[in-house]
């Protein structure tokens, strides 16, 4: 059913996905990665780990918290259980996610034990912990949107292919249900008419924060 209704991307969204993929892709710190960079590499790991590993997390607890708002905004039944199938997908593979970012720090030789959350880190897993029901699907889908960006690149780049990729392979293979079309339909429904007066700012927003927690551990 989820299938059948979730439709095409409005113009809104392939519009602020363009902008976050090439503002993510052009970023200094995913540049140097792209290139095999090792400190790039290691920075990479290490700062966004914290919040890697609380992903699955926020998911979890957070789609159990908004479950009735998003079940109004859905307005069917037979639709939101559907629905809630795949948000409980999602966290599961969002954790298996976290034990391939565990993989490509081995395989890059970086230590992820002690990789303690910087304070931007610690603002962004805040965002998305305290997250409304209206804003956490666009945060969610943001880091979706993020995640594929670096991905698609790295998984082309000759410099990275020494290491452990598969966490990136996995952020490329986007299916017809992926989690971003996921997050993208739940907005939809969330937002209706609002859609357009706040959806940029609030991606933007999210993408600022990721951009903060980069620039801060590689200064350009
Ligand atoms: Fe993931």
């Amino acid at each position: 059913m989820l299938k059948e209704v979730i439709g095409k991307p409005a113009a809104g969204f392939v519009l602020v996905r363009r902008e976050i993929v090439a503002l993510t892709q052009n970023h200094p710190l995913v540049r140097a990665i792209y290139r095999g960079n090792q400190k790039a590499m290691t920075v990479y790991l290490r700062r966004f780990w914290p919040f890697v590993a609380a992903f699955e997390r926020i998911i979890d607890e957070q789609s159990r918290r908004h479950g009735r708002a998003v079940a109004r905004a859905i307005g069917d039944i037979a639709l939101f259980r559907e629905i809630r199938v795949h948000l409980r997908e999602m966290k599961k593979e969002e954790g298996e996610h976290a034990g391939l970012w565990h993989r490509s720090a081995q395989s890059a030789g970086v230590n992820l034990d002690d990789s303690g959350a910087c304070p931007q880190v610690e603002r962004l897993i805040a965002r998305m912990r305290d997250a409304s029901p209206d804003t956490l699907f666009i945060a969610l889908w943001v880091t979706e949107v993020i995640a594929n960006a670096i991905s698609e690149k790295a998984m082309k780049s000759r410099a990275l292919a020494r290491f452990d990729r598969e966490w990136f392979r996995v952020h490329t293979a986007l299916e017809e249900l992926s989690h971003e079309a996921i997050d993208r339909f739940i907005i939809t429904r969330m937002l209706g008419d609002k859609l357009h007066d706040c959806f940029r700012e609030e991606a933007l927003e999210v993408f600022d924060l990721f951009a903060a927690a980069a620039d801060a551990a590689w200064p350009h």
